[in-house]
């Protein structure tokens, strides 16, 4: 989700360039015709930069082989002035060595990131994400003009330079996966006030007592991603005014922190604003989320790895957009709430709860189901051809450890092609479920602790042509014809 996010964004970010472009164009046209070149400075220093890459896969190869910088691989000049706006170093995802988990770069500064930079003073716009390099260098403070700077995933160490804060056009801020070291005081935030985006998740902000107060110095603040970054509130907050605090948070991460429930009056501040929210793995206690059900543009809703307790609000059941929600690993009771208005709905997951009831009898209404996992509760209910005739579009469930009974013909075809299928523990049994050599698609399938009596020969029967794991234990399955 993050990762769609941004591609818009990024778009976003040079339309708007564009924009500004056309605009300065339009102003003298008198001028119209006129070629223009990059600027020769601005070429050499694009050529020593290129000098100080390892460049693996030659993704730079275009540069140097024309006159005219402005049609380099990743440079994008204005047609105007012919200065360089927009330098993108690396097109290339990151491969991860499986066995080690070790990045693969394909881009790489020989040392540190090179001063020629500093030439190209008109960039507005630089990524460099996934090129790998040793520190932000404190001279990036100098690109007075940058609007969007993206250095996620570079292996970069050291301190995050308060000069940043000197960078007071920006826009889109991504520092995120990197090695800093524990950062101290995030001040130089509250002095871009123009942004936006703002991505700083894995960076340690542990031994901050000011990353809160300069959040809530960003007006114009849409996106914010601060997952894993050791992020604590011990007392609450003084509630702020909009004057103060971000107008429209659209798109929150605070996920992998050790946030209690004193942050919660700050988000429910955004009940109209939020479309994303995600709180997993922290510290959420007790209250049940009610007010969450306040929040009526949410699209995804993730509250799992936490400890809620008592029952999922029914003013959730109103969220009428919601096309994701993930409760699993809580302690939450007591029945699944109507969720009929939830008409959008793709990714449900529930697991690892308390919860009882026979909410499944009612499924059907969900028609866009994609993803279900209710494993691990205590709901019962009869699982019947009727209640999936709709999820047509199901291409994972999982209804592990429950209590449903089935009332599944032989000769029953879904109307879904599973790509995964978890039944633990659901008293399939005694015979082989016929059904499942209808699922032309699954990889995935674990069908153990199901009292089956059957032969192995109906296995070789389903479909394997893309079955990678397979778990039919504790069965009472024979070697037959
Ligand atoms: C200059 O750039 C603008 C916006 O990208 C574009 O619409 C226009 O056609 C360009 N002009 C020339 C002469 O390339
Ligand atoms: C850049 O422009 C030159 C001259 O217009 C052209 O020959 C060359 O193919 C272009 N290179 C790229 C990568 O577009
Ligand atoms: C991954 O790392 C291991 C251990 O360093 C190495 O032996 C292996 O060749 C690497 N895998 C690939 C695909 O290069
Ligand atoms: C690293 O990536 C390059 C090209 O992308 C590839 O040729 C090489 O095998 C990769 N090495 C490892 C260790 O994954
Ligand atoms: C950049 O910011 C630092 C403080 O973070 C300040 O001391 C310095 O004067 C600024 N430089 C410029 C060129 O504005
Ligand atoms: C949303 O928040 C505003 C301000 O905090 C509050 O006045 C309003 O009642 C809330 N809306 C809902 C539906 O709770
Ligand atoms: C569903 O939406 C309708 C109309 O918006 C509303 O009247 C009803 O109370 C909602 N039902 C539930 C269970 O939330
Ligand atoms: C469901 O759980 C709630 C809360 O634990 C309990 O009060 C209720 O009796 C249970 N309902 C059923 C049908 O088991
Ligand atoms: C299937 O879903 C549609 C709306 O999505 C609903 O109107 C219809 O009643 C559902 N069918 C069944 C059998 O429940
Ligand atoms: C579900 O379990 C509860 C409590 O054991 C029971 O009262 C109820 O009849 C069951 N419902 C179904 C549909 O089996
Ligand atoms: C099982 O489903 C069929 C329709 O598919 C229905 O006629 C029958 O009554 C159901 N049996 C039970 C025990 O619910
Ligand atoms: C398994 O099925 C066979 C033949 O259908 C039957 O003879 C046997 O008693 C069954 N075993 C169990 C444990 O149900």
């Amino acid at each position: 989700m993050a990762g769609t996010h941004l591609t818009f964004l990024v778009f976003l970010s040079w339309l708007t360039v564009c924009i500004m472009t056309t605009n300065a164009y339009k102003t003298n046209s008198n001028v119209v015709d006129v070629k223009v070149m990059c600027m020769e400075r601005e070429k050499q220093a694009l050529l020593k930069l290129k000098d100080d890459l390892v460049d693996k896969n030659d993704q730079l190869s275009s540069w140097g082989t024309s006159d005219d910088c402005c049609n380099w691989t990743g440079v994008r000049c204005n047609n105007r002035t012919g200065h360089v706006y927009a330098l993108q170093l690396n097109q290339q995802k990151l491969q991860l060595n499986d066995s080690t988990l070790e990045k693969n770069y394909s881009m790489q500064f020989k040392w540190d990131i090179s001063s020629p930079l500093l030439e190209l003073k008109h960039l507005a716009y630089l990524t460099m994400s996934m090129v790998r390099a040793t520190s932000i260098p404190q001279f990036i403070g100098s690109l007075k003009h940058l609007m969007h700077l993206e250095m996620s995933d570079c292996d970069l160490s050291g301190t995050i330079p308060h000069q940043l804060g000197n960078l007071t056009r920006l826009v889109f801020l991504d520092l995120s996966n990197n090695n800093f070291h524990k950062v101290e005081s995030l001040s130089w935030l509250s002095r871009l006030p123009a942004l936006k985006h703002l991505d700083l998740s894995s960076t340690d902000l542990s031994g901050t007592t000011d990353w809160f107060q300069a959040i809530n110095s960003l007006p114009y603040l849409h996106n914010l991603y601060l997952s894993d970054c050791g992020l604590s509130l011990v007392i609450s907050p003084p509630l702020f005014h909009s004057n103060y605090s971000p107008a429209s948070l659209a798109d929150i991460d605070l996920s992998q922190n050790s946030l209690t429930s004193s942050i919660l009056p700050w988000l429910f501040d955004f009940n109209n604003s939020l479309v994303h929210l995600k709180l997993c793995y922290n510290e959420f206690l007790r209250k049940n989320p009610k007010s969450f059900g306040a929040m009526i543009n949410l699209e995804s809703l993730d509250l799992s790895e936490n400890h809620f307790e008592g029952e999922i609000p029914r003013a959730l059941g109103n969220l009428g957009r919601l096309e994701s929600l993930d409760l699993s690993w809580n302690s939450l009771v007591g029945e699944v709430p109507d969720m009929k208005n939830l008409s959008f709905i793709s990714t449900l997951d529930l697991s690892e709860n308390k919860l009882n009831g026979s909410w499944i009898e009612n499924i059907q209404l969900l028609s866009h189901l994609e993803y279900l996992d209710i494993s691990s509760n205590f709901m019962n209910g009869t699982i019947s051809e009727i209640s999936l005739l709709n999820l047509t579009k199901l291409t994972y469930l999982d209804i592990s450890s429950n209590a449903f009974v089935f009332n599944l013909s032989l000769n029953w075809t879904p109307p879904f092609q599973l790509e995964t299928l978890i039944m633990r523990s659901c008293k399939l049994g005694p015979s082989f479920p016929q059904w499942l050599r209808t699922q032309r698609r699954i990889s995935h399938l674990d069908i153990s602790s199901n009292f089956m009596n059957g032969t192995i020969s109906e296995i070789n029967l389903l479909n394997l042509i893309k079955l990678r794991y397979l778990d039919i234990s504790s069965n009472i399955l024979q070697v037959g014809a």
